[in-house]
């Protein structure tokens, strides 16, 4: 088969690399012209560890090349695979905008047979909506089927998770298109579950859902541990060592962001008021992450005992490490927090930039950590990149005016650090 991307994010180029590797020829198209002039010079728009290795291997080969032209990518092409974006509407429903500008193109330039394979992130249902889209934009009917494939992939691992997947979830009414899709990913080893498209829709919903939820969990946790002198590092270990709570995702922190788990939350819980439905668990889990990075500038604030013409050093912008995705990241509420408070912040990150709206003469983004640190009265640290934590601290503190130390993911030996001389603040872990 002919493999169309629609949408070059990361996971448009995760999925056409990844099928491109299993020996697929694939084509990717967006709508962002600057963004295909990058990728035909052989230069990725985003940040993601060996994406530009694959990128080139496979541009080299010849299986993988670019498009802006949709009429003659969707005429090629029989099996395309919808990755644009799904953001947030204000009402916090997902923007199924790309997703109906996609599927119409594919009813305007369709000739013959289309499988289109889903993997955005769409809210139950969206799949007949595409079908309904393809047909009413049809000029000259043809067969097609509309696959629900949805992504798990982590930004940061994107292209080992897409190579080793734990599931292949297919959502169709349909057997033969599960069958094609079956065989364009039989190179990947792992349990392939079928089942119908609402339930392959709402399982990821369920599954970003569920993940906040720990994380939210651990982190109101964190709250009652810090007060009690408990460590929630040892209390996570303690509990995930039970197979049926799994440790992952249970470090406390400043909370959660990203492309994802907001807007997926967001999403669920529209759906839940259309249906008129309370998921006020779900409720809560935005509210503990929405309120989680004040728990640490409280601390803050009140060891300092104002923000007011401080120098504040904020290390990681990147929701999480090895990306440089800043979509929905706590450090981008902490920096606003901080201009509120009338302090000088000096951010700096080793992958993604501090954005426009954030630019003034009270927030400057550093070249290096050191040019952060140089001159600050507090450090916070929002992203666990490797070299924070393995930064020299020791030496790092002699930059610093202050010695405030905010460790908002709580990755580092607060004792050590305390030891040489800073005012360490994690949450529930002295
Ligand atoms: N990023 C993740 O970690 C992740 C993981 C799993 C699922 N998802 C889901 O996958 C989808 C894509 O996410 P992403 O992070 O890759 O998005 P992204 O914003 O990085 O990329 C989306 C791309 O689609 C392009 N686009 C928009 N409309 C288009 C059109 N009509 N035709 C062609 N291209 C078009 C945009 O220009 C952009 O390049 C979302 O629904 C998201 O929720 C994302």
């Amino acid at each position: 088969m002919n493999i169309l991307i629609v949408g070059l994010g990361y996971v448009g180029m995760t999925t056409g690399l990844v099928l491109a590797e299993q020996g697929w020829k694939v084509t990717g198209l967006d709508v962002d012209k600057g963004k295909i002039s990058s990728l035909r010079q052989g230069v990725l728009p985003f940040y993601e560890p060996g994406m530009d290795l694959l990128l080139t291997k496979h541009q080299k080969g010849g299986s993988i090349d670019f498009s802006s032209d949709p009429a003659e990518a969707i005429r090629e092409h029989d099996a395309i695979f919808l990755c644009v974006g799904t953001p947030s509407a204000p009402d916090g429903s997902a923007n199924l905008t790309y997703i109906r500008q996609a599927a119409q193109w594919i009813g305007e330039y369709g000739q013959d047979y289309k499988m289109v394979v889903v993997k955005s992130t769409v809210p139950v249902g969206t799949q007949e909506c595409i079908s309904s889209w393809i047909l009413d934009s049809m000029k000259d009917p043809f067969p097609f089927d509309v696959v629900s494939n949805p992504e798990f992939l982590r930004e940061g691992s994107a292209l080992s998770d897409a190579l080793h997947p734990d599931r292949i979830i297919i959502g169709s009414d349909n057997a033969k298109p599960v069958e094609r899709l079956m065989n364009l990913y039989s190179k990947l080893d792992c349990p392939v579950f079928v089942t119908s498209p609402k339930n392959a829709e709402m399982i990821k919903y369920a599954s970003n859902a569920f993940l906040a939820t720990k994380i939210s969990f651990i982190n109101e946790l964190a709250r009652l541990c810090d007060k009690a002198g408990i460590q929630i590092d040892q209390i996570a270990q303690g509990i995930g060592l039970d197979p049926r709570i799994g440790g992952s995702f249970l470090k406390a922190g400043i909370g959660y962001g990203g492309s994802c788990f907001p807007k997926d939350v967001h999403a669920l819980l529209h759906t839940a008021r259309e249906q008129q439905i309370r998921l006020s668990i779900m409720e809560k889990v935005v509210e503990v992450n929405q309120t989680q990075y004040l728990v640490y500038l409280d601390k803050l604030e009140q060891r300092l005992t104002s923000l007011r013409g401080k120098t504040i050093a904020v290390l990681g912008l990147a929701f999480k490490p090895n990306t440089d995705d800043i979509r929905e990241a706590p450090s981008l509420a902490i920096i606003r927090h901080l201009v509120e408070k009338q302090a000088l912040i000096h951010v700096h990150d080793p992958a993604a930039t501090l954005p426009e709206y954030l630019q003034s003469a009270s927030v400057r983004q550093c070249a290096t950590c050191e040019d952060a640190l140089r001159g600050s009265d507090a450090v916070i640290l929002c992203t666990e990149w490797m070299e924070y934590k393995t930064a020299d601290w020791f030496n790092l503190r002699k930059l610093m005016r202050g010695t405030a130390f905010v460790d908002g993911r709580n990755v580092l030996d607060g004792k050590r650090l305390a030891s040489w001389g800073y005012d360490y603040m994690g949450l529930a872990n002295g």
